[in-house]
């Protein structure tokens, strides 16, 4: 059942994305080399704590993080860690979410650590187009399956692959709503776009295999052939006036 928001929903959710991206910024100033993703988690929760809301992720299904890191082939859900630390040349996935005035925001980013090869920023950066050209397809009267074939096209176009097993989804008052929305199929297909669905658009993407697996942590998701995976996600609402991206600075 899809879970449609008012204006006045979509501004509280607007609130509660202005605090995701803001955050999700500290964050990515803080990736540096030497930095453990444990102290990431840190910095993320005391930015919660100033900003006097909840995190999204903590105590969801036990997690016990606010913040998903995943580096290099881990495609997401990397739990953070002391023991992990940041080198030069990695790429990491920051995937974070709050809770304000009972309202969901989520949103990701990859970032590299230092200075990548030229071959791991086209990753990122098609990772990060590919959401856009998603986006782009959130208009009244598309279907769901406009967003998904989008993503898929242009990331296939550059060589990539997307994850089949985890999609985005609808977010509001639960951070997993209806309808999902996965990253990859044939377009006009699904529940046709109206004024007040919001949704979690999040490609992920392979540089080899689309196939992943769960790690023995049970969170943890890795390209089955070693890839270094990417994550973009933005929470969007649809508005009378057009696609409106809730998590942009
Ligand atoms: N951001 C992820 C999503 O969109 C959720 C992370 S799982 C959690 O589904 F356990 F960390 F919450
Ligand atoms: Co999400």
């Amino acid at each position: 059942m899809i879970v449609l928001k008012s204006p006045r929903e979509i501004e509280k959710m607007k609130k509660s994305g202005q605090i995701v991206a803001a955050i999700l910024q500290e964050l990515k100033a803080a990736t540096k080399p030497g930095v453990s993703t444990l102290s990431l988690d840190q910095l993320a929760e005391r930015w919660i704590e100033k900003f006097k809301v909840k995190s999204a992720f903590k105590g969801y299904k036990g997690y016990k993080h606010c913040l998903c890191a995943s580096i290099n082939h881990e495609v997401v859900h990397g739990i953070p860690s002391a023991k992990r630390i940041l080198q030069e040349g990695d790429i990491i996935g920051l995937d974070f979410g709050v809770i304000s005035e009972g309202y969901y925001g989520d949103s990701a980013i990859t970032v590299a650590v230092g200075k990548v090869s030229p071959q791991i920023q086209t990753l990122l950066q098609v990772t990060e187009q590919s959401l856009w050209k998603g986006i782009e397809k959130i208009k009244i009267k598309n279907h769901l399956s406009d967003i998904s074939y989008a993503v898929q096209s242009h990331v296939e176009k550059h060589g990539f692959s997307v994850v089949r097993e985890f999609v985005g989804h609808g977010i509001g008052q639960a951070l997993h709503e209806d309808p999902p929305v996965p990253n990859f199929g044939e377009p006009h297909q699904g529940t046709l776009l109206q004024e007040g669905l919001v949704l979690a658009v999040e490609p992920m993407v392979n540089m080899g295999k689309p196939e992943v697996f769960i790690l023995n942590d049970g969170w943890t998701a890795v390209s089955a052939d070693q890839s270094l995976s990417a994550h973009f996600e933005h929470t969007i609402a649809l508005t009378a006036e057009g696609a409106q991206v809730l998590t942009l600075t």
